[in-house]
């Protein structure tokens, strides 16, 4: 398979960062498309255990070609100081690229998404604080800044000059915060300038030639589709488009050259942040799940609200990514329980549905109507074919294809690369 997506099917944190890192062996090339450094793709490999916020995932193959697209806002700082960290720990980074049409994320941008959710009070997002909301606003308003302008020191600074002067306004007269020096915001953008000029690029022309080449692509997804700016869980949601669909203009590819569209789900769900998430777990079996597989955000360190599987929630993001196959992960954290649940409708004024809805005020009024299924209580790390699982683990997963409506490519049963069943070839 020549193009391969990697999607995120629930709200995020579902192990992209294990998957990409494990099919890149396989790859020539990996591609991030959306979101910025909101993103924690955690990955444990021969290197060490690495959080990854803005390098894609498949680094730690050396041959492999890493795209940072157009379509991620990219805060120069934390890549700057993440590549370090890569080179500190033996990882070479000579193959990564980054779009000269990638927006940057700005000081502004980061002073404005924590003083947007102060002012939100009670109605705060809970967002990552990384500027991302800001930084995409900016986009679509054009007044962002994108990474090839850092090329051009006198054309940036006349660019800024205008973007800050209305920034500024913000910052003082709406928030009562100080201003940004023009100057220092200047001088620190064209060090990053010089020191990530070697890398920035047309990635889109790489990217198209790749495809044309019949090299093995992998776009990487960051947070999840119920996250989407359109279809997730709005206002609660990112600031783009989690979805298959958002590979196309966050790299430049044509739709008709991706051939698999593969969707990350956990065997559970969990969430971070504010908004609805009807499976929510209060109780001890929630603080187990979340417990057993540290289920604390890899940016933020917050709590992940955890529950069961949410199968209303999945159908949607099935049908909007159109997933060919499942990469279902931590199937091993539900090993210790004598019986799972799965929801497989909402509970709503005494009527049941089972299409996730828009409103999310009709949203918190749902109840999970539950399906119990049998669990294995018995550990399953071990496991390395589908017949290697208990009959109730795999009769789980078989309910989940149903549910989701694609078969299981991969299932994963621990962070590391060999803690994986392969069950059909993905790339
Ligand atoms: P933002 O993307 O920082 O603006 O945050 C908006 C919402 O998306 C918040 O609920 C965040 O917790 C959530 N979010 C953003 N990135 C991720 C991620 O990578 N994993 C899980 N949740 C995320």
């Amino acid at each position: 398979m020549s193009v391969v997506a990697v999607i995120g099917g629930q709200w995020g944190d579902e192990g992209k960062g294990k998957i990409i890192d494990l099919l890149s062996e396989r790859a020539n090339m990996v591609a991030r498309f959306s979101g910025g450094s909101n993103a924690g793709h955690t990955v444990l490999n021969p290197y060490g255990e690495f959080r990854m916020h803005l390098v894609p995932s498949g680094i730690f193959h050396p041959e492999v070609v890493c795209i940072i697209g157009n379509g991620v806002v990219l805060d120069p700082k934390t890549l700057l100081e993440e590549l370090e960290s890569l080179h500190s720990r033996g990882v070479e980074t000579k193959n990564l690229y980054i779009s000269d049409r990638a927006h940057l994320v700005m000081p502004y941008h980061l002073l404005l998404d924590s003083l947007e959710e102060e002012a939100r009070g009670g109605g705060a997002l809970g967002t990552t604080r990384k500027g991302i909301g800001p930084a995409f606003v900016d986009k679509v308003q054009r007044l962002g800044i994108r990474a090839g302008e850092l090329l051009d020191k006198e054309n940036f600074l006349e660019r800024l000059h205008f973007v800050l002067e209305q920034k500024n306004l913000i910052l003082t007269r709406v928030y009562g915060a100080k201003p940004l020096s023009l100057e220092e915001v200047y001088q620190d953008y064209c060090q990053y300038g010089e020191r990530l000029r070697p890398f920035i690029r047309e990635t889109e022309v790489m990217v198209e030639e790749a495809a044309q080449r019949g090299d093995r692509v992998l776009l990487e997804g960051s947070q999840g589709t119920m996250l989407d700016i359109d279809f997730g869980t709005y206002p609660y949601v990112t600031s783009c488009s989690a979805i298959v669909g958002g590979s196309c203009p966050g790299l430049g590819l044509s739709p008709i050259r991706i051939d698999r569209i593969i969707g990350v789900f956990k065997a559970y769900t969990t969430r971070v942040g504010a908004g609805p998430m009807p499976t929510e777990l209060f109780d001890e079996t929630g603080e187990l799940i979340r417990e057993r597989a540290h289920e604390y955000g890899a940016t933020t360190g917050r709590p992940r609200r955890c529950g069961w599987f949410d199968g209303v929630a999945c159908r949607l993001s099935s049908q909007l990514n159109g997933f060919t196959g499942i990469a279902l992960t931590r199937l091993d954290i539900l090993d210790v329980f004598p019986s799972l649940k799965i929801c497989t409708g909402y509970k709503v004024d005494g009527e049941t549905i089972t299409r996730f809805p828009s409103s999310i005020a009709f949203l918190e009024r749902c109840q999970p109507l539950w399906e119990e299924v049998e669990g294995g209580e018995c550990d399953i790390s071990g496991a390395r074919q589908f017949d290697d699982l208990p009959p109730q683990a795999r009769s789980y997963v078989r309910r989940l294809e149903e549910i989701i409506g694609c078969p299981v490519d991969l299932i994963s049963v621990g962070p590391r690369r060999e803690e994986t069943i392969m069950v059909r070839e993905i790339i």
